[in-house]
């Protein structure tokens, strides 16, 4: 098999990429080695950023999500028993996040791709990748038993975090930055309407909490837990509790429960790997980074990724420049850098760290407390939350 872009994995980053492709008259073919119910249905992230949406919409694939995603025009930041509004929609004239599943986006893809004829090879094994660094790059796999191997002129690595792309790079080529976190997120699905209408994001002398939704009638909650806890040592009824006391407000406002349907732990890290290209394999998304999830930016930072990458590839197949291909890692690396800071800061000034100290403490809440008070730094948060510009 031949095309002109291989690309290595079916989740947001590869499927928006094959669809952007798509839309320039590029040729792409994605291996996946999940199977289409998997990556259907597996819960992720919730918030997309007004460029997110706006570039689904854009292309076409944003039909359900007009319909059925959530638009919010601010968020609530929670601590000392006191909720504060930021307004993100009037602070950053007129921007807004909208709340829609990931793996909502990644049917709508699916579907897209699929209908437009183009090729996913889903449930795909022993997939490895060769050849970048000379004139013939390739994807190896096995489907249906039988041992394929696609030859395109580019390989696109948006295999996430665990895929094969980035650990195929000659060691010595890449520089890695990363820090872990001492904590952990538990994530909960409920069968409960959201208490609040906005996401709640709260600090308390326990732990962090973040109150988000998948609709009107479910929640997503979530608790910090230490790094290797055993989801087994947190039954539903211990869940609610936690999350009672950690919403807890002076007034009456009140964290409604319900049946929990889904419960999983999520590690905290942020990730850095440098340059997203070695040769002729491009990484995107989750391949190149992670962010720690409070600042909400993995799947829209894998949408900027892509953006660009879809442009490089468009500028090389019309003009046959590769100026745009040269510089692809380079320019998504100053955003992900950008995103990489407001996450950490959003983690550090929200989260219990084990080390903290009465006073590192007393300067979390005076963080929280200036910044809710400040115009100026309540700006800051809303510009990077809606989403920083594109370039
Ligand atoms: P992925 O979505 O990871 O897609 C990569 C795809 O490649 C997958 O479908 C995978 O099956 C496939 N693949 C992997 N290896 C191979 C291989 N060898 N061959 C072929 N295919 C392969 N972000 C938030 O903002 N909020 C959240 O709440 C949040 N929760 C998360 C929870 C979890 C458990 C994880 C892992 C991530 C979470 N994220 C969250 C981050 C966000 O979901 C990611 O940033 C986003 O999925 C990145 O998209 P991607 O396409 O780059 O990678
Ligand atoms: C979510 O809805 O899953 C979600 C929302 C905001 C975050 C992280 C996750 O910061």
């Amino acid at each position: 098999m031949r095309t002109q872009i291989g690309i290595v994995g079916a989740g947001p980053a590869g499927l928006l990429l094959s669809h952007l492709l798509h839309l320039q008259g590029i040729e792409s073919v994605i291996i996946e080695s999940r199977s289409r119910k998997y990556i259907e249905e597996r819960i992720r992230a919730g918030v997309l950023e007004q460029g997110t949406v706006d570039m689904l919409v854009e292309t076409g694939v944003g039909e359900r999500l007009k319909r059925e995603g959530l638009v919010h025009h601010g968020i609530e930041l929670r601590f000392n028993r006191r909720g504060h509004r930021i307004d993100m929609y009037e602070l950053t004239g007129g921007k807004a996040i909208t709340i829609y599943a990931q793996h909502e986006v990644v049917k709508d893809l699916v579907n897209a791709r699929l209908t437009a004829g183009g090729q996913i090879f889903f449930e795909a094994a022993d997939v490895s990748v060769d050849g970048f660094n000379g004139t013939t790059p390739s994807i190896r796999f096995s489907a249906d038993g039988k041992p394929r191997e696609l030859t395109c002129d580019f390989i696109a690595g948006c295999d996430g975090f665990h895929g094969v792309c980035r650990p195929s790079i000659p060691s010595g080529v890449l520089t890695v930055f990363d820090r872990t976190y001492p904590f952990a997120w538990l994530g909960i699905l409920a069968q409960a309407p959201p208490s609040s209408q906005e996401l709640v994001y709260a600090y308390h002398e326990r732990g962090f909490a973040l109150l988000s939704m998948r609709s009107t009638e479910i929640g997503r909650l979530y608790v910090q837990v230490p790094p290797d806890e055993d989801i087994k040592n947190w039954p539903d009824e211990k869940i609610w509790r936690e999350l009672q006391l950690r919403f807890a407000v002076d007034g009456d406002w009140k964290l409604t429960e319900g049946p929990i349907l889904q419960k999983g732990i999520t590690p905290m890290r942020s990730f850095v790997a440098e340059p997203m290209q070695y040769g002729k394999l491009y990484l995107a998304g989750d391949a190149a980074h992670i962010v720690p999830a409070t600042g909400a930016k993995g799947l829209n930072l894998a949408a900027a990724d892509v953006r660009l990458l879809a442009q490089a590839f468009a500028d090389f197949y019309s003009a046959g420049g590769t100026r745009l291909l040269d510089q692809y890692s380079e320019r998504c690396l100053r955003r992900v850098w950008k995103a990489q800071r407001f996450s950490w800061w959003m983690t550090t000034m929200l989260h219990r760290f084990e080390a903290d100290s009465p006073f590192d403490q007393r300067r979390q809440i005076a963080e929280l407390d200036y910044l809710t008070g400040s115009r100026a730094a309540m700006t800051s948060l809303a510009e990077n939350y809606v989403g920083l510009p594109w370039d």
